[in-house]
Parts: C-alpha cells; sequence; structure tokens
C-alpha cells in the first residue's frame, strides 16, 4: 500500500518535484530503446521506399532497404524488427499457399536480415490476411472463418518462418488452438530456441485501418473480424486468452491495440508476471502522427508519453511504428 501523506504542511507532495534532478530521482517508470520492436512493411523489388498514405513517414520497403533499416535499428540498440509483408495481389489466392512459400518476402527478408544484422531479433506475423483474397486471417469457408483449418496452415506458415530463422513467431490470427499447434511442430521440427509471442489478447478493433492499407488487405477484408477478434467491450476474457495461451506454450504475451486497452496490460502484468508486451497500432501512430503534422501536438512529446504510458501499464516492451524515431531521440541505452 502506499503511504499515506502526513498532514500538510509536514507533507508537500510538490517539494519532489520541484527540480528536474529530484522529478529524476522519483521517476517510477523509465523507457530505453531496449523496449522496442520496431514493425516494418516489406515489398517486392530493390531499392523501393513507397510512402503509405495513412502512415505518414512510414514506408513499405524492398528486402534491401529492410536489411539497411535493421542496421540502422541495431545501430540504435534496438533489440527487435517485425516483419509485415506487402503482397502482390496476384498472390493471394482463396488456399493462402504462398504464406507458406520458403521464397516467399516475409522468408526472403528473414534471411537477408540474419544475414547482414544477426544481432537484431527478427520477429514475424502469423495469419493468413495479407495472402487471402477474402483479406481475413483465416480460411473462409461458406462465410465462415473456419478454425481448425486454419490451424494447420498456420502450422506450415509457422514452420517455413522458423525454418528461415526467426527469432520470435508472432500469431496475431486469434484462433483457438494454434500456439499449442505451433509449438508442437516447432518441437518435432527441432527448433527448440523459437519463441512465440502471442497476440493473445487481440481486439476487432478499427485501430487497424491504416495497417490493412500498408499490406493492401484493406480492398479485399469482406465483411469484418469480430468472430475471431475480441470484443473491446471485454476484460475477463483477455485473463482467459492469456491463461490458455501460456498453458499452450507461449513465451511471451501482447497485448492489442495499446493505448485504448492499458488497463488490459496492467491486469495481464499483474495476474500472470510474464513477459508482456503492448502493440501501439497503426491507427494510433496515425492519430498522433496526424495531429502533430497539423501542429496541434507537439510531436516528439505526445509519442514519448505515449511510450512511456505502456511502461507505466506494466509492459516489457512496445511495438511501436515510432521506435526509429524514439530511439534517436533517447540515443543509446546503457
Ligand atoms: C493481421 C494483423 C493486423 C495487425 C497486425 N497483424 C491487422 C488485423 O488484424 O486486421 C494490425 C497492426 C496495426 O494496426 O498496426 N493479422
Amino acid at each position: 500500500m502506499p503511504h499515506s501523506p502526513a498532514p500538510f504542511p509536514a507533507a508537500r507532495l510538490r517539494r519532489m518535484r520541484a527540480s528536474a534532478a529530484l522529478r529524476d530521482l522519483a521517476q517510477e517508470n523509465r523507457l530505453t530503446v531496449k523496449d522496442f520492436i520496431w514493425p516494418v512493411f516489406v515489398r517486392d523489388g530493390e531499392n523501393m521506399e513507397e510512402p503509405i498514405a495513412s502512415m505518414p513517414g512510414v514506408n513499405r520497403l524492398s528486402v534491401d532497404r529492410v536489411v539497411a533499416a535493421a542496421e540502422r535499428a541495431a545501430g540504435l540498440g534496438i533489440p527487435a524488427i517485425c516483419l509485415f509483408p506487402y503482397t502482390d495481389p496476384a498472390l493471394k489466392t482463396s488456399d493462402c499457399a504462398e504464406a507458406w512459400n520458403p521464397e516467399n518476402l516475409t522468408n526472403r527478408a528473414i534471411r537477408a536480415i540474419k544475414a547482414g544484422v544477426p544481432e537484431i531479433a527478427v520477429m514475424t506475423d502469423i495469419a493468413l490476411d495479407p495472402y487471402s483474397v477474402d483479406g481475413h486471417d483465416g480460411f473462409v469457408v461458406d462465410g465462415e472463418i473456419v478454425n481448425d483449418e486454419t490451424v494447420e496452415a498456420l502450422v506450415k506458415m509457422a514452420l517455413a518462418q522458423a525454418e528461415a530463422g526467426a527469432d520470435i513467431l508472432g500469431p496475431s490470427d486469434m484462433m483457438d488452438g494454434r500456439i499449442g499447434a505451433i509449438r508442437t511442430a516447432l518441437e518435432a521440427g527441432g527448433h527448440r530456441n523459437v519463441t512465440i509471442m502471442s497476440y493473445a489478447a487481440k481486439y476487432a478493433s478499427a485501430f487497424y485501418g491504416p495497417f490493412r492499407d500498408a499490406v493492401g488487405a484493406s480492398g479485399a477484408l469482406k465483411g469484418d473480424k469480430k468472430t475471431y477478434q475480441m470484443n473491446p467491450g471485454n476484460s475477463d476474457e483477455a485473463l482467459r486468452l492469456v491463461a490458455r495461451d501460456l498453458d499452450e506454450g507461449a513465451d511471451m504475451v501482447m497485448v492489442k491495440p495499446g493505448m485504448p486497452y492499458l488497463d488490459i496490460c496492467r491486469r495481464v502484468k499483474d495476474t500472470f508476471g510474464v513477459p508482456t508486451y503492448a502493440y501501439q497500432v497503426s491507427g494510433e501512430y496515425a492519430m498522433l502522427r496526424g495531429a502533430a503534422l497539423n501542429g496541434w501536438v507537439d510531436g516528439e512529446r505526445v509519442m514519448m508519453e505515449s511510450l512511456l504510458a505502456f511502461k507505466r501499464a506494466g509492459c516489457d516492451g512496445i511495438l511501436t511504428y515510432f521506435a526509429p524515431e524514439a530511439a534517436a531521440l533517447m540515443g543509446p541505452a546503457a
């Protein structure tokens, strides 16, 4: 319990806020570059950087440029980079076979980064949406997003990514039973040290809008994702999902989106005490960046404040599109 202050004026809580030095000494939570996972969008081609209209300052990068980005991130002290592919619409099918093609964009990018910048951890996304003509994270049969058939495909996708050298697999699909199935396949395939960060509490959120533009899934998506992603009205259900994914073999868990769900981050951390992450998603980035570009808020300050809030809420790290900018501002971590 926090100590209750002595009566005024014995206690003046402002004393500890009176100078920068005292504020520093009393600061409870701190952000460092070691808290960051940087999500990047990968596209085909060479020497390509293509802006994303709804995410000013974020580009789709060809594989060679992703390697350069990884090098820059490592130089800034950022521990991990997370890959999302912009898949050529011609490669999207209803069987989503490109998802487990060892030569798909993600798998090529993993190999290229691991060859060029081995010290940075490479995280992936496991879900079918970039490869699906329907824009869904699972297979669609007669209008239903089918669970078990999807899990089989996700396992193939996970193995292809592990074989390419991924360090952290990120199942973002919200199917039931996928963590256990992927963990069993990784163990059987000799990938004992490949970690899984489960998108355990992933909400059906309108804050993913710009991301769907970035990966080219917006036009494709038929309907919504409410039969698999969580209802934003729920909180206890997040704890059940986290417990389930930990039991099935997740090493880390994620809450997504971030800022509107800080209460969930805190509950997860307090309940389980496991490595807990939040994803500051595309719509959060777009809001902060858009307001800053209009001169309505101080961009650097809202960026840093929004990121520090995740630490205060109990997160061990944050997936954020601001990673390189915030890291450059903070300087190297000790
Ligand atoms: C897809 C996936 C999404 C995000 C990460 N993986 C979008 C979705 O579920 O529709 C969102 C990330 C962001 O908005 O920044 N499985």
